[in-house]
C-alpha cells in the first residue's frame, strides 16, 4: 500500500524535526491558501463515461518536444536536502525512472551538473531571476552546457513569503542552532545522525554561479526573488533562451494570454502551494477560465496540493496538460531513498485506474475549460 495524503504527511512528520517538517508544510500568513488548494481539489468532481470498453488508456504527454509516461511531474523545491542527504538525487532518479520531468530548483542543494547524469532527459531547470544579470546568465550558460532544454522562470516570488512556522521556530538558513532547533532535532536522533553524516545542505546549485566576492549565497537567494522583474524580463529571457520557456506563477487568465504572446512556450498555473500568500485562488478553480482564454492547445501546467493520481485527473479535468507535485514528493523521500520512487508509481497507477474508470482514453479528449 502506497502512501498518498494525510497518511505520507504523517508519516514524514514522525521522521523529520519539527522546524524541517514546518518549512515543507507550512504556508502563508494564516495558511488559508494551503486549506483552499486542498478544499478546491476535493470539490472537483469528474463525470464518467460509461461503456466505453476502454481498458488501457494512453497516459504519455508530448510536451516542448519530449514524450514523458505520465502527465505530472516533480516541481522545484528549494532547499530539499534538509529532508535528508540526497533527497534532490532521490527525487530526480525517481522522476527519471518513471519517464516524468523532474524540476531542480535556482535555490536546490545540489547543483545541476551533479543531477545531470541522474535525472537524464528528465531534467529541467527552475530560475529565478535576481537583481544581478551575470548570476541569470550564468545559471542559462550551465543549463545550456548541459544540454537543459527547458527553462522554468517563476515569477511569483518577487518577495520572500512570510510563514508564521517558520518564524515562530526561529527556521533560518543554514539553521543556526538556537535551543528549539537543538530540541527539534535531539528529538529526531535518527534524522541528526544522518544529517551528521552527510554534512549541511548547501545552495549547491547557486554556488558555482556566485560571483567572487559578492556576499553570502543567502544575500544572493534573497536577491534572487526580485520584485524589479517585469514583463521586459521576461521577453528578454525569451530572445535569449532558445529551449522551451515555461513561466510559473500565473493565475490571472489575461497575464496567461500576455505570456502566450511573448513566445512563451508553456506556463505553470500555480499560487507556489500557498507559500506566498494566504488569499491567492487555488489553481484548479483559475484553470478553466484561462483554458478558454489561451485556447486548447497551450501547454498550462498546475499545481497546488496535489498528493495522489486522482489529484492530477482533477487538473487535467478542469484543463492543465500536466500537474506539478511538491510537498508531496518530500514527504517521500523523508521515508527513505524509495520513497519518492513508491510515491510516482502509486500516482501513476492512481491515476490509471482513475482515467479506466472515467472512460477516458486520451485526457485531451475530456471536456475541459477549454
Ligand atoms: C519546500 C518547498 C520549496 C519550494 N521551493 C521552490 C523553488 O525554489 N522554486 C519554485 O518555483 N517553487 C518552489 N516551491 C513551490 C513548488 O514548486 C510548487 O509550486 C508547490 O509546492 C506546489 O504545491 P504543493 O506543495 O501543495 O504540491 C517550493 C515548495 C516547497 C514545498
Amino acid at each position: 500500500m502506497v502512501l498518498t495524503g494525510p497518511g505520507l504527511r504523517a508519516a514524514a512528520r514522525r521522521r523529520l524535526p519539527r522546524f524541517v517538517f514546518d518549512f515543507i508544510d507550512g504556508g502563508a500568513g494564516d495558511e488559508g491558501g494551503i486549506r483552499r488548494n486542498r478544499a478546491a481539489l476535493d470539490a472537483a468532481t469528474l463525470l464518467p463515461r460509461a461503456l466505453t470498453g476502454i481498458d488501457a488508456p494512453d497516459l504519455g504527454v508530448t510536451l516542448f518536444g519530449e514524450t514523458y509516461a505520465a502527465p505530472f511531474a516533480v516541481a522545484p523545491m528549494g532547499l530539499a536536502n534538509l529532508v535528508g542527504p540526497g533527497t534532490d538525487a532521490a527525487l530526480a532518479r525517481a522522476a527519471a525512472a518513471a519517464g516524468i520531468p523532474y524540476a531542480l530548483s535556482t535555490a536546490a542543494t545540489t547543483s545541476m551538473e551533479t543531477l545531470a547524469p541522474v535525472a537524464g532527459r528528465s531534467l529541467w531547470l527552475q530560475l529565478y531571476i535576481g537583481r544581478d544579470p551575470a548570476i541569470t546568465e550564468h545559471l542559462i550558460g550551465r543549463a545550456e552546457a548541459l544540454g537543459i532544454t527547458t527553462l522554468i522562470v517563476t515569477v511569483d516570488t518577487p518577495v520572500p513569503g512570510r510563514r508564521p512556522r517558520d518564524v515562530a521556530n526561529g527556521f533560518s538558513f543554514p539553521p543556526r542552532p538556537r535551543p528549539r532547533l537543538l530540541l527539534d532535532m535531539a528529538l529526531r536522533p535518527r534524522w541528526a545522525l544522518t544529517m551528521a553524516r552527510g554534512g549541511v545542505p548547501g545552495f549547491r546549485n547557486l554556488a558555482p554561479s556566485a560571483p567572487a566576492g559578492g556576499g553570502s549565497l543567502i544575500e544572493m537567494m534573497r536577491a534572487q526573488s526580485s520584485a524589479t522583474t517585469d514583463w521586459d524580463t521576461i521577453a528578454a529571457l525569451r530572445r535569449r533562451w532558445k529551449g522551451a520557456l515555461v513561466v510559473k506563477g500565473l493565475l490571472d487568465p489575461d497575464d496567461v494570454v500576455r505570456a502566450a504572446g511573448l513566445g512563451v512556450d508553456g506556463v505553470v498555473v500555480s499560487n507556489h502551494g500557498g507559500r506566498q500568500l494566504a488569499s491567492l485562488p487555488a489553481a484548479i478553480t483559475m484553470l478553466p477560465a484561462i483554458r478558454a482564454a489561451v485556447g486548447p492547445e497551450f501547454p498550462l501546467l498546475a499545481d497546488g496540493g496535489v498528493t495522489s493520481g486522482e489529484d492530477v485527473a482533477r487538473l487535467l479535468a478542469a484543463g492543465a496538460t500536466m500537474a506539478l507535485v511538491g510537498k508531496a514528493m518530500l514527504y517521500a523521500a523523508a521515508l527513505g531513498p524509495g520513497g519518492p520512487v513508491k510515491l510516482v508509481a502509486g500516482m501513476r497507477d492512481d491515476l490509471l485506474g482513475a482515467t479506466i474508470q472515467l472512460g477516458i482514453h486520451d485526457w485531451r479528449e475530456y471536456p475541459s475549460g477549454g
